[in-house]
């Protein structure tokens, strides 16, 4: 949470008490004197001291398996939504997703109700990875994969970045192909889109990664898992 809402909660300052307390050198992170008063901070990962007082945050953080079907939305009169998919003592006031998926799109999804992590892991100066795998509905080939290495032009013109497309395994009975797909971006319907420009339809899509942070080998749509500390510190570069 932001470091001066944290303050102010726990210790009740007021606006020129908590100028104070950041100019004279009283707020420290991991040691260090801390200038930026509005910076993220979670106590999981930083050592947060006011004086010789230590303070808390208590914030959550889930990596949810979205099943298809479930929309990515506070609320939705006809379908599911992947805040549904939480136990009910789970949905902490202000949990909301970090970017979305389709509803059709299954996988990776982080919740979390710390305001600040959600708009730097999704800016795109920060280039976070998104891995996904998907079944398109043709025969991918070499041109198509030296497409999406030089960056795809849409439909409407919009330019991609440079995307790592790897082939996993051709049916050619069926005329499919299972794909793993790496981009640095994250467009509206992108993965989508990326194909419609080559001239073939994404038939199923689950995301697998999300920046240092992958699924868990085993799990399946529906599940959802806390974030370890171990998860949570990898994200530490994304704290600002
Ligand atoms: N790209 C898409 O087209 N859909 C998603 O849900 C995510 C990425």
């Amino acid at each position: 949470m932001r470091l001066d809402k944290l303050i102010e909660e726990a210790l009740h300052t007021s606006r020129k008490e908590m100028k104070r307390l950041f100019l004279s050198g009283q707020v420290t992170i991991d040691g260090t004197k801390e200038r930026q008063q509005n910076r993220n901070v979670d106590s999981q990962i930083h050592k947060i001291m006011v004086g010789n007082q230590q303070l808390f945050t208590d914030e959550a953080y889930y990596l949810l398996d979205k099943p298809a079907g479930v929309v990515t939305a506070n609320s939705d009169l006809n379908h599911q939504t992947v805040f549904d998919c939480l136990k009910k003592a789970d949905r902490y006031p202000d949990l909301y997703a970090v970017g979305r998926l389709d509803r059709d799109t299954s996988g990776f999804l982080l919740l979390t109700n710390n305001g600040p992590l959600g708009y730097d892991l999704l800016h795109p100066e920060k280039k976070v990875t998104k891995v996904y795998e998907a079944c398109i509905n043709e025969i991918v080939t070499e041109t198509d994969i030296t497409k999406f290495r030089d960056g795809i032009i849409f439909l409407d013109g919009t330019q991609c970045k440079p995307a790592n497309l790897e082939i996993l395994q051709i049916d050619t009975k069926n005329q499919r192909s299972y794909i793993r797909l790496t981009i640095w971006e994250g467009k509206f319907h992108q993965v989508k889109k990326m194909f419609l420009a080559c001239g073939k339809k994404v038939l199923t899509l689950r995301r697998l990664a999300m920046g240092p942070l992958y699924l868990p080998e085993n799990s399946q749509p529906g599940d959802y898992f806390p974030l370890t500390k171990a998860q949570l510190t990898l994200l530490k570069p994304y704290f600002r």
